[in-house]
């Protein structure tokens, strides 16, 4: 029998074209999975989805013939896992490929906001650069990076590749993982102790029950003053309010942001009102080469699966016998 595979999103590049000889698919074009006909869901074999589409009980319960999940992107916080690997079903993700784009948006963000790139863009266009503002000793100034303290908080992949940025900046390296990892050239301290001395924090952890608002008001309160905050991992691990409250006190410095606890940010949101934060829409990943990679690992997970192989890149992989082993959210 033909499998029949939902891809929720059109990709790049004609890269399902080899999916495409395996099985019957569909692409969805703008409407949701959950939007699809109960007869559509209960004949999906597989899914190829991205980072926008909740793949929650709920959904899982229509789908009473699905054989894998395949997801374009590392972060698989969107997906019921535990689901999914109750029913034995594989869940593949991208890890690796994204890592060098992520932590160049990372330092993107954070020198963006220590030196108030965004600020000073919006100055000029606002008209207000004129000649009695044109330059004077103590205009636009901003946060030193080079020689500065960064805290890095998950020293997976990513977090790793912004050490090494770090380290071409002169900059003094400290770094807090839950799994305690050691990382050369990274200084191992408690989260507290992290918080209490980095002069730039950021965040590189996968969104899961345990790192869920991980810096609350009470965290974000003891970190340095002055300090900046980068997130390019989820919203969910930071809590924005006591963000927005720490900004607007004067506590911090800055933030750059990539990620938000509700995708788009609502327009309302007090971190769009201050003026230290930099915001980016989620594009932590986005550059065309690493796209295309993180495409071209989603098919080859979905290949495999159809082909009845475990995943290449599975977060699950306890639903083979013969387990194989994790490549980590990374
Ligand atoms: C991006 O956020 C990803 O998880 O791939």
């Amino acid at each position: 029998m033909v499998k029949r595979v939902i891809v929720t999103h059109a990709l790049p590049g004609g890269r399902l074209d080899a999916l495409a000889q395996q099985c019957d698919i569909k692409i969805l074009k703008g409407e949701s999975l959950a939007a699809q006909s109960r007869e559509e869901l209960a004949a999906c074999h597989g899914l190829v989805c991205l980072l926008t589409d909740p793949i929650d009980r709920a959904l899982l319960d229509t789908m009473p013939n699905l054989q894998f999940v395949s997801s374009v992107s590392v972060g698989v916080d969107h997906i019921d896992v535990e689901t999914l690997t109750e029913r034995n079903i594989p869940v593949g993700h991208t890890p690796g490929v994204l890592v060098d784009a992520t932590a160049d948006t990372a330092f993107a963000l954070l020198l963006a906001a220590a030196r108030r790139v965004a600020e000073g863009d919006r100055y000029i266009r606002e008209g207000n650069w004129r000649s009695e503002t044109r330059w004077s000793p103590d205009f636009f100034l901003g946060k030193d990076v080079s020689g500065a303290t960064l805290g890095i908080i998950g020293l997976g992949a990513i977090g790793q590749a912004v050490a090494r940025r770090a380290a071409g900046f002169g900059m003094s390296v400290l770094g807090w993982t839950p799994s305690g990892r050691k990382v050369a050239g990274v200084d191992s301290v408690s989260l507290e102790e992290l918080l209490r001395r980095s002069d730039f924090v950021s965040v590189h952890l996968a969104l899961a029950k345990e790192t869920r608002f991980l810096l609350d008001a009470a965290r974000i309160a003891a970190m340095k003053p002055g300090a900046v905050l980068v997130n390019t991992a989820r919203g969910g691990i930071v809590d924005e309010s006591a963000l927005a409250a720490a900004l607007d006190s004067g506590h911090l410095h800055a933030a750059g942001l990539d990620v938000f606890e509700r995708e788009p940010i609502a327009m309302d949101s007090p971190l769009l009102r201050h003026p230290g934060v930099v915001v980016v829409p989620h594009i932590g990943s986005a550059t065309t080469r690493t796209r295309a990679k993180m495409v071209d690992l989603a098919v080859g997970n979905a290949t495999a699966a159809l082909q009845g192989q475990p995943m290449p890149h599975c977060v699950n992989p306890g639903v083979y016998p013969a387990a194989s082993s994790s490549q980590g959210l990374s």
